[in-house]
């Protein structure tokens, strides 16, 4: 018979593309299909158990993506997770919930009106559905502000009741005191700097991990006008052969159990297939750079040398200690320091020293990418950059706090890295891996800041009343790196050592064309006419919270600006 026809298809039922399904199909005479690779993960162990992080790791619901050997970090590839399944990544992540800080959003009103942390805020609480946490919680270190969250959600976010011991967070609360940084009682209202105790993505009644596909999807799914379509990968975008001056999509090719087949939008085709696989479908389909094109004899749709561009992703390391005590439960105890509480009185000559490297920074960025993007535009990216670390003092690192049995274990990472890669196609055959490189540590200053955000866990460690809840510090350890270790040789243990902390963003940003975008304010792909991205590709810069709740609340504002063009709503 002849093909599928739905109104919207949607590529990609992960973290973003549920909430937009969700939303979109709340209109009952408007169709929605969501086409996913993966399969249903709701009664997978490894996806469900709270304390479970990692147990996904390498099974067929992680495309474990490989890098490029890492030129700045001894050419080693680097393993960049990512979730296979109803739910996607959601489904394999850490589940910490922070959302980012207030300017980091407003510094996105560049790419046009509507973007900023004022129109955000409301739509992280309507995705939320907060577990106001039990007294027994609180007196465990639970604590927020109620005006920051959102009731009647879809999304669970809150506490598991398996909370970590009573002792921890106030021993971790002196500690930072005596070196100048306070307790934040609620990271969540857009002002991040401090010690905390985040939520997480968990539904603590059921005590299993709550996702994308738990809070939007599963509940939904006998809406008769909501269809997923799973197991089955999407190729390309399908495309009208009149011509138009902007590309009218009218469908996708797929692969999936009954081979190779065609699919149909009458309206739109939305990609949420995430930062490492839209940017690839874009130039599967046409869109792109024409030099990458051309190579694989792909026809030019719309030349648009952005394509897959500006990749960024953190790097992270870890520092652990035995623990005086046995440790229970979870901990979500984080540090977010600003660089004037990290660096003290050297910050004035770092703030300056970067400032006078940007320059030369866009240049190699630009000669990165053979051309493909301007360093003026990379320049004003990095300026901005630059404007929220030292003059916003936005947090500069991220410190997870992991005292778990006999161990007290940290996790770090910078959090906005100058470094920029990115991700291109090697062959129009879409079954083959694309070209990833975040170009890790491609800037001295990248590893400067990893170094001096582990010395600066090494003084917390050392500093009282912390000092007394741990024994010696097993690794690096004081045989590997002792006191009077070189930055030389710290900064080869974090080569040797760091992993992607699994954020990337920024591969079809969302900006001004002139600027490098690749979609517009409602997130439309430039030079199409009905093809948007939504994921975390659409990020133009990195955040200072983790990816999800942002992704959340980017697909809930960018399904009402959906619901707005069209009169159906
Ligand atoms: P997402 O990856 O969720 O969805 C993309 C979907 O598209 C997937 O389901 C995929 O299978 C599908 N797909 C891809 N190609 C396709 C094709 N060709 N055809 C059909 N389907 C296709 N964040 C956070 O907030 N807190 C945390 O603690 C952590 N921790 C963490 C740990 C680990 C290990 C990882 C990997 C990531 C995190 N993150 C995190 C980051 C966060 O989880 C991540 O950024 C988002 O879930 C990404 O959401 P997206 O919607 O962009 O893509």
């Amino acid at each position: 018979g002849p093909p599928p026809q739905y109104d919207f298809l949607i590529v990609g039922g992960g973290t973003s593309g549920l909430v937009v399904a969700n939303r979109l199909s709340e209109k009952k005479d408007v169709t929605v299909a969501v086409i996913e690779a993966g399969d249903s993960v709701l009664h997978n162990v490894n996806v469900t158990t709270v304390l479970g992080y990692g147990l996904a790791f390498g099974t067929d619901i992680d495309w474990a993506y490989q890098t490029e050997d890492q030129t700045y970090a001894d050419g080693k590839k680097q393993t960049m997770r990512a979730g296979k399944a109803i739910g996607g990544t959601s489904t394999i992540n850490g589940m910490s919930y922070t959302r980012a800080q207030d300017v980091q959003i407003d510094a996105w009103e560049l790419a046009g009106k509507g973007w900023n942390w004022k129109n955000l805020f409301p739509y992280y609480k309507k995705s939320e559905h907060f577990q106001i946490p039990t007294p027994e919680q609180v007196a465990a270190g639970a604590d927020y502000y109620i005006a920051y969250h959102g009731l009647t959600g879809p999304l669970k976010v809150g506490w598991p009741y398996e909370m970590t011991n009573d002792s921890v967070l106030p021993v971790l609360d002196e500690t930072m005191r005596q070196l100048g940084v306070p307790f934040n009682r609620d990271a969540n209202g857009g002002e991040m700097v401090g010690l905390t105790s985040h939520p997480n993505t968990v539904d603590r009644e059921k005590d299993i991990r709550e996702d994308a596909a738990r809070a939007y999807f599963w509940p939904f799914e006998s809406r008769p006008n909501l269809k997923i379509i799973s197991n089955t990968n999407v190729n390309k975008i399908l495309w009208s052969n009149d011509s138009h001056s902007e590309a009218l999509a009218v469908g996708v090719e797929v692969t999936g159990p009954n081979g190779t087949e065609t699919i149909l939008a009458s309206k739109e085709v939305i990609l949420s297939a995430g930062s490492l696989k839209s940017p690839v479908i874009l130039e599967l389909s046409g869109v792109g750079n024409p030099d990458i094109l051309k190579k694989y004899d792909i026809p030019v749709k719309v030349n648009n040398t952005a394509v897959g561009e500006n990749l960024q992703d953190q790097t992270n390391n870890g520092l652990h200690w035995e623990g005086r005590e046995f440790f229970l439960g979870e901990a979500t105890f984080s540090l977010m320091p600003s660089a004037n509480q990290l660096y003290g009185d050297k910050v004035s000559d770092i703030a300056s020293s970067i400032n006078s490297s940007l320059a030369d920074y866009a240049e190699a960025v630009e000669k990165f990418s053979n051309g493909a993007v301007q360093a003026a535009n990379v320049l004003y990216m990095l300026q901005i950059q630059w404007d929220l670390i030292f003059k916003s003092q936005v947090p500069f690192a991220e410190i997870v706090f992991l005292p778990i049995a006999r161990t007290f274990g940290t996790e770090y990472w910078p959090l906005l890295p100058f470094s920029r890669g990115s991700i291109h196609i090697k062959s129009s055959d879409p079954t083959k891996t694309p070209s990833i490189n975040p170009n890790y540590f491609m800037f001295e200053q990248d590893f400067d800041s990893a170094v001096a955000v582990a010395q600066y866990i090494r003084k917390i460690f050392s500093t009282r009343p912390l000092s007394d809840l741990v024994g010696d510090e097993t690794s690096p350890g004081l045989d590997l790196l002792p006191e009077n270790a070189s930055d030389t040789d710290w900064k080869n243990w974090v080569k040797s050592t760091y992993r992607s902390n699994y954020h990337p963003v920024g591969t079809a940003s969302m900006l001004p064309r002139e600027k490098g975008g690749v979609v517009n304010p409602e997130l439309k792909v430039y030079g199409t006419q009905n093809v948007r991205v939504i994921d975390a590709s659409v990020f133009p810069s990195q955040l200072c919270g983790h990816l999800t709740s942002t992704l959340y609340a980017v697909a809930e504002r960018a399904s009402d600006l959906i619901k707005n063009k069209y009169t159906a709503y």
